[in-house]
């Protein structure tokens, strides 16, 4: 039977998976690479790194079944990120990551003039720091030398398939995270490419997530044994992310919690708003989504259990974690600054409440909690416009954990259903991969082949009730320490 191969760039990890026609899944891999911070806020990686560990992942995947099957291959990316190539196809410099904070100047600078309002009329978004415009200001500003060999701008998923192609494409849903982009209209801004100096030449052709534009390069093909496998434009990690979590359907609602948390919504229509931190990105199937995005969610876990408490043993930990009774204790989620809600690159993480008696568990549950809260901040913002989803589907790292699911429908009053995996991301690039070869007649036909989740939490109202006092609380003290902030960005 044909199979199908899905890649999930993302930013700790490149995460593979071979799926059959029929969307059984058959295989992962996963290879990891570094991030690096070379100062306080930047986050950076080399775009080589994902490229060749993707190449040896794509060996251990196919180790041993028969690789003439594989028709296709999709590719699902960390959004965001700047890659510069110069005119012999070479990176200039290491891509900057979207949790990355150094555009904090131009993004105020953005916002104030053309300002929010002409940003969401030109791209249905307004400027973030982490979003691509911003971050190729500054080059051009700090790294004159850099800017000056720029060939070609492209997302992450974007230079990968360039790797693996040799083509220059990417699709609606990556590229609305570029600021500039005009989502409503589906084509570049030209209003936006000439306000950051973009020749449209440096552009990747869009088209849309399932097209097909091209083979393996055949140096590649023959490599890897891969003959008949071609490549299809792929999506952002959360639009592929909701297509492998079967989140289609208007209302519904895909909660990622990864090194990042995401929620998302897919909408009818591009609802674009210049006063909410919640993004109006295109989804895979050309309908929009409202997204909102907190910059560190699993990785907060991963900073307490792994850095601070020098163990892995995550199951260890968590045991003593209560899910019936808020821990008393507050965690601000910021380690990375803030995106949704308060646009912050600034913000840093926080404990509140701490006490004599106050021990390792309760800590551990109140960095859970925080980012629970976070995630319920997101939501707030997406409730406001009169979006209320009665359910999600949650995917990512966290939905492995034995407590935070449960602790997630409680929090954020919402009934949770936990997919037959995680690999969101990975079989939504998969499963855009078998609609291109013609498996699938469109997009809601392949979301419909998929099993029932495999469990479903419902939100305990009197847990709810008691935590409803507890998010209160939390969501109040981040303008107490706003100001606080932006001194200790100052200072250090
Ligand atoms: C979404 C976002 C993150 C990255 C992480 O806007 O910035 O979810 O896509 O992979």
């Amino acid at each position: 039977m044909n199979t199908y191969i899905g890649i999930d760039l993302g930013t700790s990890s490149v995460k593979l998976l071979l799926m059959r026609a029929d969307g059984a899944i058959l295989r992962t891999a996963r290879r990891d690479y570094a991030v690096s911070c070379p100062l306080p806020g930047y986050s950076e990686q080399n775009p080589e790194d994902w490229y060749e560990q993707t190449v040896e992942g794509l060996g251990e995947l196919l180790r041993g079944v028969s690789r003439r099957d594989v028709q296709g291959i999709g590719i699902a990316g960390q959004m965001h990120g700047l890659v510069l190539l110069d005119r012999q196809g070479q990176v200039i410099r290491p891509a900057i990551l979207w949790n990355d904070g150094r555009s904090a100047a131009q993004t105020e600078r953005l916002n104030r003039e053309p300002g929010k309002q002409k940003l969401t009329e030109w791209t249905a978004n307004f400027a973030f720091t982490g979003f691509t415009a911003p971050k190729l200001l500054w080059v051009r500003e700090n790294e004159p030398e850099n800017y000056a060999r720029i060939a070609k701008v492209l997302l992450p998923k974007d230079y990968l398939l360039y790797r693996l192609s040799g083509g220059f494409y990417t699709d609606p849903s990556d590229a609305s995270g570029t600021l500039y982009w005009n989502v409503r209209n589906g084509r570049w801004s030209e209003e936006m490419l000439e306000l950051c100096g973009i020749r449209p030449e440096w552009l990747p052709e869009p088209v849309a997530s399932h097209v097909v534009v091209g083979g393996l390069l055949p140096e590649l093909a023959e490599a890897l044994d891969l003959p008949n496998a071609v490549l299809v434009a792929g999506a952002g990690d959360n639009a592929a992310a909701a297509v492998g979590n079967g989140v289609l359907a208007l209302g519904d609602c895909s909660i990622s919690a990864g090194t990042s948390g995401t929620v998302l919504i897919p909408t009818g229509s591009c609802i674009a708003d210049p006063s909410a931190a919640v993004h109006s990105f295109a989804q895979a199937d050309g309908g929009y989504m409202q997204l909102g995005c907190i910059l560190s969610a699993s990785s907060c876990g991963k900073w307490w259990i792994e850095r601070i408490l020098h163990t892995k043993d995550y199951d260890g930990e968590q045991a003593g974690v209560r899910t019936e009774q808020p821990s008393g204790l507050y965690f601000l989620p910021y380690l990375a600054g803030e995106r949704a809600p308060y646009n912050d690159p600034y913000a840093r993480g926080v404990f509140f409440g701490l006490r004599q008696d106050t021990g390792r568990v309760e800590m551990t549950q109140a960095v859970y909690e925080g980012v629970t809260f976070a995630f319920r901040d997101i939501l707030e913002l997406v409730r406001a416009r009169g979006i209320r989803p009665a359910s999600a589907v949650l995917c990512g790292g966290g939905a492995r954990s034995g407590f935070w699911p449960q602790m997630i429908a409680d929090i954020l009053n919402l009934e949770l259903r936990l997919p037959e995996n995680e690999e969101g991301p990975s079989l939504g690039g998969a499963l855009l991969a078998a609609v291109g070869c013609g498996e699938y007649p469109d997009l809601p036909a392949a979301v419909a082949s998929r099993p029932a989740p495999r469990r479903v939490f419902l939100p305990r109202p009197e847990v709810t009730a008691r935590y409803e006092e507890a998010y209160r609380f939390y969501h109040s003290l981040y303008p107490c320490m706003r100001d606080a902030f932006s001194v200790l960005h100052r200072l250090f």
